[in-house]
């Protein structure tokens, strides 16, 4: 049964294997996941996997955003599969014939589909070549359901694109949010402006939670992940 600490995906936005160690033994029980990205894992290679085995019993989100050929996304994710992780992404816009080829081969491993980049406005969409018309939040749920009929698991998306995902894709299909902050954990010069708080993610249908900030800067950040889950519990 899931508890309400496996919610908590913590992003290690760190750049050596010292720091994320240090964050793997501290947080250690207290998330479910353990998110490891582009910078880390250039830095670090598969190693950074076997020090978080060796560390937690945590699973492991390998967010690498795969975006090429078919043939080299099948390969890449055949690789990923033999790493032992429970997630990783690839974008939703290289199209079904690149989902498809990862799903099959993908094993165990669960892919997660980037539908449109937060950072991404309705302007760099038509500088890109796509239509005017078309507005984001269809952009969204059209790559979703791509993603979905392709073989991924899920999606990761803002926790406000959540209810509607869901209400349009259906259950069966992950929604990873990030852009979550807690009310009592103010994160300063922060870059993120489309947030919720982590009751109101899970309330709106969110799977899992990515957190990075409000745990790591928090003056204990063991504490901070604790209350997460309390207030995540108190809304199951
Ligand atoms: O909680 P915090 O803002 O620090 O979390 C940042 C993490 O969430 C980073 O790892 C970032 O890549 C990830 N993320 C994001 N916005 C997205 C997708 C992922 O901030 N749209």
């Amino acid at each position: 049964m899931k508890k309400p600490s496996d919610y908590i995906i913590f992003a290690l936005d760190v750049d050596s294997m010292e720091k994320a160690s240090h964050f793997a033994r501290l947080l250690s029980g207290t998330v479910g996941m353990f998110k490891i990205g582009l910078e880390l894992f250039i830095r670090t290679g598969p190693d950074i996997i076997k020090m978080i085995r060796e560390i937690s019993g945590a699973e492991i989100f390998l967010d690498l955003k795969l975006h090429d050929i078919p043939e080299t996304v099948k390969k890449s994710v055949s690789v990923i599969s033999g790493l032992d992780v429970r997630f990783t992404t690839l974008h939703a816009s290289g199209g079904t014939k690149m989902l498809g080829a990862a799903a099959g081969a993908s094993g165990n491993l669960d892919l997660l589909a980037v539908t449109v980049l937060t950072s991404t406005s309705a302007s760099d969409l038509a500088e890109t070549g796509h239509d005017k018309s078309i507005n984001t939040e269809s952009l969204v749920v059209m790559r979703a359901q791509l993603a979905k009929n392709a073989g991924c698991s899920g999606v990761v998306c803002s926790a406000l694109e959540a209810s509607m995902i869901r209400q349009r894709i259906g259950n069966d299909f992950y929604l990873v949010t990030p852009g979550i902050r807690p009310s009592w954990e103010v994160v300063k010069e922060d870059d993120q402006s489309r947030i919720m708080t982590p009751a109101r993610a899970v309330s709106e249908g969110s799977d899992y939670l990515v957190i990075g900030r409000p745990i790591s800067r928090a003056s204990d950040p063991r504490a901070s992940a604790l209350r997460i889950a309390d207030e995540i519990a108190a809304v199951l």
